[in-house]
């Protein structure tokens, strides 16, 4: 079975000192070189527009490199060379597309201590996080490699009448314009443009005005890979100007994208308002994920878990847990446990091996997760705030909060970082207050704790999620092992890392042959 015989990719160890030091190596590599990010189209990198400073969020004083836009003109360079390099791409079949993405995912291992470094300098990852990044990017290539082979590897026969044959086939819809978050600025970003390729388009990808550096690394990595240039341009530049100009362009044929929900929704507008065909647009939004906890939880591994997926990454995963639901006569326990928890965390350098929690992406992001805890301790109450080191001022560290809600319905809508809400209900209202958490239309993750099956039963019922973790932490999800993606104002759908993936980055045709 193709789908059993799979293996994802392996990590580091950096308890080990030979892990550590090949780490130490690379990060002085990184810093010492000029990185540089910009329109890349037929594989140069062209000047661009508006050049800019791409600085550490850890230390805004460390220029790492420059980043420029993507002028009209090179968006018109690129998709004219995607259009024509599309054809001959799409006519080779997915099992002639899947080597050059498995080379993809070797290239991604084989940089793996470079990408990592570069992970925690430009988007603030940890070493851990950056690992599991480099490997999910990897993962996705051979992922959609063996979903190429699979679902576009030649037609499907289908039955019909005695001297008839029929066949579906399966090819790419032509320039896809890929539009990707900085939150996981390798993984998402490199995911993206695989599955697009994988079913055989040619693709234009907009990376997040913060990890531009990283994007370009990606891009020379599929080219060096052996993906013919003209089939993979990089386009960065402001989602307003950039982004905008490239979903109402006249030459794309699909547009797949990740980042929040009310970017998707200005996304789809434009879409609604082009001439010409209607286009498919594959969204993976925000969420407000929450956990339920009833009195048969196992109090530790609660604590881990929870700690785990609020806190994890700086709490900047789309996956990541917002709302704990407590119940009474266990919430005081447990928000002792969790206040005990969040002290031992770390918060520092990501580069550090010892570090827990890095910094947010930016300023503006910090600026609003404290605009968060100042309504916190008006509207709500601020239980426990994580202690930060002395050097903070120069970067963008936010403490990790946790702060208990009064209404179960307290959060509209997502907040992007590390503050956890908790709040505390009673058993008999499990259902009401599950409600209301529903209403505000979100469907992404969702976390039981519990030993009693029909408990778990109950909340999977009355919350909409799209992956639905029992007894452990809702974040890190892992290609085809959990196919992930959201409902609602989550997201579209299909769910990335899952056999349904490629679908609707393609065309079907039906071909009735009497001949
Ligand atoms: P964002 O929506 O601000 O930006 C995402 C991308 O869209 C960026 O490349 C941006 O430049 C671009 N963009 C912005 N405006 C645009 C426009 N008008 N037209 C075209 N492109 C435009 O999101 P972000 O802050 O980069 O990422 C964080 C968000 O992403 C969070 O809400 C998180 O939940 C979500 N996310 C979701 C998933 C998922 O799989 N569901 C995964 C990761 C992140
Ligand atoms: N796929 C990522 C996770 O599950 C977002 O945490």
């Amino acid at each position: 079975d193709m789908y059993m015989d799979r293996q994802n990719a392996l990590g580091r160890d950096y308890s080990q000192a030979a892990d550590r030091e090949r780490h130490a190596l690379a990060l002085s590599k990184v810093d010492s070189e000029k990185l540089t990010s910009g329109p890349i189209v037929g594989g140069r990198l062209l000047a661009g527009t508006h050049p800019q400073d791409v600085t550490n969020p850890f230390d805004r004083s460390q220029v790492l490199g420059h980043v420029s836009e993507a002028s009209p003109t090179d968006i018109d360079a690129a998709i004219e060379a995607a259009a024509r390099a599309q054809v001959a791409w799409d006519r080779a079949g997915g099992s002639r597309r899947a080597p050059v993405l498995r080379a993809m995912a070797d290239a991604l291992e084989a940089d793996m201590d470079r990408l990592v470094a570069l992970l925690a300098r430009e988007a603030g990852k940890t070493l851990n996080d950056g690992v599991a990044e480099v490997r999910e990017a990897a993962d996705f290539c051979r992922y959609y490699a063996m979903l190429a082979e699979k679902d576009f590897g030649g037609p499907q026969t289908l039955n019909g009448p005695v001297g008839e044959t029929n066949r579906l086939v399966l090819h790419g819809r032509g320039v896809f314009a890929c539009i990707s978050p900085w939150n996981f600025p390798l993984a998402i970003f490199t995911g993206q443009v695989a599955a697009a390729l994988a079913a055989g388009n040619a693709v234009l990808a907009k990376p997040a005005e913060q990890t531009p550096l990283i994007a370009a690394e990606a891009v020379r990595l599929y080219h060096r890979a052996g993906l013919n240039p003209d089939l993979l341009a990089l386009v960065p530049g402001r989602g307003e100007t950039v982004g905008a100009a490239l979903v109402s362009h006249p030459g794309i044929d699909g547009v797949a994208f990740t980042g929040g929900t009310d970017t998707a929704g200005a996304i789809n507008r434009a879409l609604a308002a082009r001439p010409g065909p209607i286009l498919p647009f594959i969204a993976e939004t925000g969420g407000l994920n929450a956990m339920f906890v009833d009195t048969t939880a196992l109090r530790e591994q609660v604590i881990d878990d929870v700690i785990v997926s609020a806190f994890g990454s700086a709490g900047q995963r789309c996956s990541a847990l917002r709302v704990l639901y407590a119940p009474k006569d266990s919430a005081d326990s447990l928000i002792e446990g969790l206040k005990g928890a969040l002290a031992a965390q770390v918060v520092g350098d990501p580069t550090d091996p010892a570090t827990d929690i890095g910094p947010v992406i930016d300023t503006d992001s910090r600026a609003m997760l404290e605009g968060h805890v100042e309504r916190l301790s008006r509207e709500a109450s601020v239980l426990a705030r994580a202690t930060l080191p002395a050097e903070v001022a120069r970067g963008d560290l936010f403490a990790p909060t946790i702060a208990e809600i009064p209404t179960p319905d307290f959060l509209e809508r997502e907040v992007f970082g590390p503050i956890l809400h908790v709040y505390r209900y009673d058993p008999k209202d499990l259902a009401s207050v599950a409600r209301k958490l529903a209403a505000r239309g979100y469907g992404l993750t969702l976390g039981v704790h519990s030993r009693i099956e029909a408990f778990a039963e109950e909340v999977i019922a009355l919350v909409p999620a799209g992956n639905v973790y029992i007894n452990r932490s809702i974040t890190g999800a892992v290609v085809g092992v959990q196919p992930f993606g959201g409902e609602g104002l989550s997201g579209t759908g299909p769910k990335a890392g899952g056999p349904n993936s490629l679908i609707r980055y393609a065309s079907e045709k039906a071909i009735s042959n009497n001949i």
